[in-house]
């Protein structure tokens, strides 16, 4: 019997290993050079740019949804599914152009291409009709097919950390909440940050619970740190692209995490009545069954298959530390004492965090 077990199972790694081989042979695209490996990568229109495709098997039939920044005057986009063993297929792309563009001339949208039939592929291109030539077109690897495995309960997204940002105190704090609160994995956008801080990004890449995507909007769009548009300085996108990022984020994480977070570097969703994501979440499933999403805006949900709940305060709030002095007087504030129940465990971590970085760290800038 043993015998008979130990010999499926070299049948089965066999099997497997020729499958891996097949895959390896097969997947190479004609010409490597063409695969796009950016985060965000133009179309050489000026009017679409790339972010990723990303497998969805949600909807009647099976689809690719291509999250891409594109002019609002985009109306026609076509995917090119390259078929491994037969010739390529066109698909129109559904185009959704977010609403939550606030009035600028670019924004998030999703380009949705039904998968065609008898056709095995790895890669998709996309492309505009009559658009200025650009040969070749490049490659997009379709992302979560097949679908990861969940690897953690819980994602925090950090959508674009830009300019000279420089609190590495903050920043230190911050993912050692996360990481008391349940975290197993934090994706961060980064357009720019200080030095500094970038040191502090390195730690915790090293450590593994950090993912750091690299976030170049600048490069091809103006961009605006405010959210809404200004005809004076004729910005073409809203908050370094804000939007795009938390879409990309939430379907990067779909198959890898069971739950994501969606929030600024200086917030924290806390939970109060409870003492963890874990045992936030877990009652908040019970409570609420039929909470999904498709789209995400900055503050609420654009699209989602099921309904939207918003979370009492008595369950959990949204910990905002800003450096800004509020217009009441002091007596009509109330304290919150919710965070201090990490207070020592906090005070630990970071203090362990700050003592390995500090070596490495200018001095010479404020911290
Ligand atoms: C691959 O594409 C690059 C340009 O992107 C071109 O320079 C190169 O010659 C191509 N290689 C092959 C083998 O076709
Ligand atoms: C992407 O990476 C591959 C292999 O690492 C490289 O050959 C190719 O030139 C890169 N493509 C672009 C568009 O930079
Ligand atoms: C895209 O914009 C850049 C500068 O913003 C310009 O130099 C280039 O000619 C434009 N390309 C097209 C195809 O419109
Ligand atoms: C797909 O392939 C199957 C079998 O090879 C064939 O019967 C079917 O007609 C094909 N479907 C399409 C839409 O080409
Ligand atoms: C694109 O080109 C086709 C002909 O190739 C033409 O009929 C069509 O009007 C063009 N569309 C635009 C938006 O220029
Ligand atoms: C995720 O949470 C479940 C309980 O809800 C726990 O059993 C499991 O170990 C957690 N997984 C990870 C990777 O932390
Ligand atoms: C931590 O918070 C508790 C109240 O939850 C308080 O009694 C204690 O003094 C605090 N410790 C520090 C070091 O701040
Ligand atoms: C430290 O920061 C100062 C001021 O920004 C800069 O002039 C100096 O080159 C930095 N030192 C190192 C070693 O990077």
């Amino acid at each position: 019997m043993r015998k008979y077990f130990y010999i499926i199972n070299v049948f089965v790694s066999i099997l497997w290993l020729s499958y891996i081989y097949h895959q390896q042979v097969k997947i190479k695209p004609r010409n490597s050079s063409n695969i796009a490996n950016s985060t965000i990568t133009a179309l050489g229109d000026n009017q679409t740019f790339i972010l990723a495709p990303y497998y969805d098997p949600r909807g009647p039939t099976p689809s690719i949804r291509v999250l891409a920044i594109i002019h609002h005057s985009v109306r026609e986009l076509y995917c090119w599914f390259h078929c491994i063993h037969s010739s390529s297929v066109t698909v129109r792309a559904q185009i959704e152009l977010h609403r939550d563009r606030f009035a600028h001339p670019y924004g998030t949208a999703d380009l949705l291409c039904t998968e065609p039939p008898n056709c095995s592929y790895h890669y998709i291109s996309v492309y505009r009709p009559n658009a200025t030539n650009i040969t070749p077109l490049p490659l997009f690897e379709v992302r979560n097919r097949p679908p990861h495995t969940l690897s953690v309960n819980f994602t925090v997204c950090i959508s674009t950390m830009y300019g000279d940002y420089n609190n590495v105190l903050q920043t230190i704090q911050s993912i050692e909440m996360y990481k008391l609160l349940g975290a197993g994995r934090v994706t961060l956008y980064v357009n720019k940050c200080h030095e500094n801080v970038d040191k502090v990004l390195q730690y915790y890449m090293e450590e593994g619970i950090l993912e750091v995507v690299p976030w170049p909007i600048d490069k091809f769009l103006r961009t605006s740190t405010d959210w809404y548009y200004n005809l004076k300085s004729k910005n073409q996108i809203g908050y370094y692209g804000q939007t795009a990022t938390l879409n990309d984020c939430l379907y990067r994480n779909m198959y890898r995490s069971k739950f994501v977070f969606l929030n600024d570097i200086d917030e924290i969703i806390l939970p109060v009545k409870l003492y963890d994501w874990g045992s936030l979440m877990e009652n908040l499933q019970k409570q609420y069954p039929e909470t999904s999403v498709f789209q995400t805006s900055i503050h609420s949900i654009l699209k989602g298959e099921g309904k939207t709940t918003l979370v009492t305060r008595e369950m959990a709030i949204s910990f905002h530390a800003k450096n800004i002095t509020p217009h009441v007087p002091k007596d009509s504030l109330t304290e919150d004492r919710t965070l201090w129940r990490f207070n020592v465990s906090l005070e630990q971590n970071s203090n362990k965090v700050i003592q390995e970085v500090l070596p490495i760290i200018n001095m010479s800038d404020r911290v």
